[in-house]
């Protein structure tokens, strides 16, 4: 039998395969059918102290391509590939006081699966600040593993919240310094890809004393226009707000912030999120540079919280493990980061012709080099 498990930010894991904060994660049953079911660790629904109150109808839609033409609809069809989630769903609707007897609870069933409590508060003023705080004690005192920083919800409905916050170096900063000033577990900060430069917010985050960088959180996008009614295909009373995409779209566009985190801070722990259903899809983040990751959108539509999608994740790397045993990797660790440096800037590319490339000068439309 291969060996799994791996240890992150100081907190070992069974396997590195997480749930990520979600609809997944949102209620105890939830998390004991997830824990039963293999996952190593699972990040709590975001849990906040502001009352929550989500919009009207559903508040999560996937978006499906068909096989034979570039028709692209929400609407629930055979023959129809998953083409991303989208959502506008906020933060658990469910108090602390509701999560606290809980997370106590899961954390003495299951003492060798990691709990990581996702929490948020606003950021405007310090009575905002001490309720990061407030959250991060009341989590660390059930027992959790670590603490999740949610700087990266897209659609909050405060302004001082969510990737409000991720989107500003100074906040996300202070808020990690907050927290990590209050609670002694690991405190891992989770930021929005809708910034130009994913490395100034991490560099924000790890100078406020972060143990790792989460990355991907869903994507700013809105839903498509019905051609036949001319409405949004997902609205309320006609209207419609952004919300965050998700699933099997953002794959590459999550690798590519992943990339950019990993090559800037080689030496710190990353965990990555973003359209991962199998292991080969997993095997990118690790090779990337990530200790762990995390799934939501797949494990959605597997069960609600991914029994099959966990067991293909095991099974994917135990057999990994095996086939690469005679270069002596014998667990994750052992080929985390292998591909970092595979990803250079485009002048580094080798052409078909090395004489004949001047990077775009010197050719025809721009003036010949003066030759005396
Ligand atoms: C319906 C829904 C609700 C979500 N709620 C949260 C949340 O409360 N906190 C959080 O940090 N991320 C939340 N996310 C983002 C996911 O944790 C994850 O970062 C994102 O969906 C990308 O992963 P995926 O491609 O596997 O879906 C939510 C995603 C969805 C689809």
């Amino acid at each position: 039998m291969a060996d799994l498990s791996t240890t992150f930010t100081g907190v070992r894991f069974q396997n590195p395969f997480l749930l990520s904060s979600a609809p997944p994660t949102e209620s105890e049953s939830n998390i004991v059918r997830a824990f039963e079911a293999g996952w190593g660790g699972v990040v709590t629904k975001t849990i906040g102290l502001h009352p929550v109150v989500n919009v009207l109808g559903p508040k999560t839609k996937f978006l499906r391509v068909d096989a034979d033409s570039a028709h692209l609809s929400m609407k629930k069809r055979p023959g129809a590939a998953l083409h991303s989630s989208w959502n506008w769903e906020l933060i658990s609707d469910k108090t602390l006081d509701w999560w606290v007897p809980r997370l106590g609870r899961i954390k003495k069933a299951f003492p060798h699966h990691a709990l990581v409590a996702s929490i948020m508060a606003g950021s405007g003023n310090d009575t905002e600040l001490r309720h990061w705080q407030e959250l991060a004690l009341a989590c660390e005192k059930e027992g959790c593993d670590a603490l999740e920083l949610n700087l990266s919800c897209p659609h909050m409905d405060r302004p001082d919240m969510g990737s409000n916050v991720g989107k500003d170096k100074e906040l996300v900063s202070i808020v990690t310094k907050v927290v990590k000033e209050a609670a002694k577990i690991p405190v891992w900060a989770k930021l929005t890809p809708s910034t130009t430069d994913i490395v100034v917010e991490a560099r924000g985050a790890f100078l406020g004393g972060a143990d790792a960088i989460v990355s991907s959180n869903t994507f700013t996008s809105l839903p498509l226009i019905d051609a036949e009614t001319l409405d949004f295909e997902v609205h309320v009373d006609g209207l419609v707000s952004t919300g965050g995409l998700g699933g099997p779209a953002i794959l590459p566009l999550s690798l590519a912030k992943m990339s950019q985190l990993t090559q800037a801070f080689s030496d710190k722990s990353f965990s990555g999120i973003g359209g991962i259903s199998t292991f080969e899809h997993a095997l990118n983040y690790f090779l990337l540079g990530c200790g762990t990751v995390q799934v939501c959108t797949a494990a959605m539509l597997d069960h609600a919280i991914g029994p099959n999608i966990i067991k293909g994740l095991n099974d994917g790397l135990a057999r990994f493990i095996e086939k690469h045993a005679d270069k002596g990797w014998t667990k994750v660790d052992d080929f985390i980061g292998l591909r970092r440096d595979r990803v250079v800037s485009q002048s580094k590319i080798r052409r078909a012709d090395e004489k004949e490339y001047r990077g775009g000068y010197e050719r025809e439309g721009y003036s010949e080099p003066v030759t005396s």
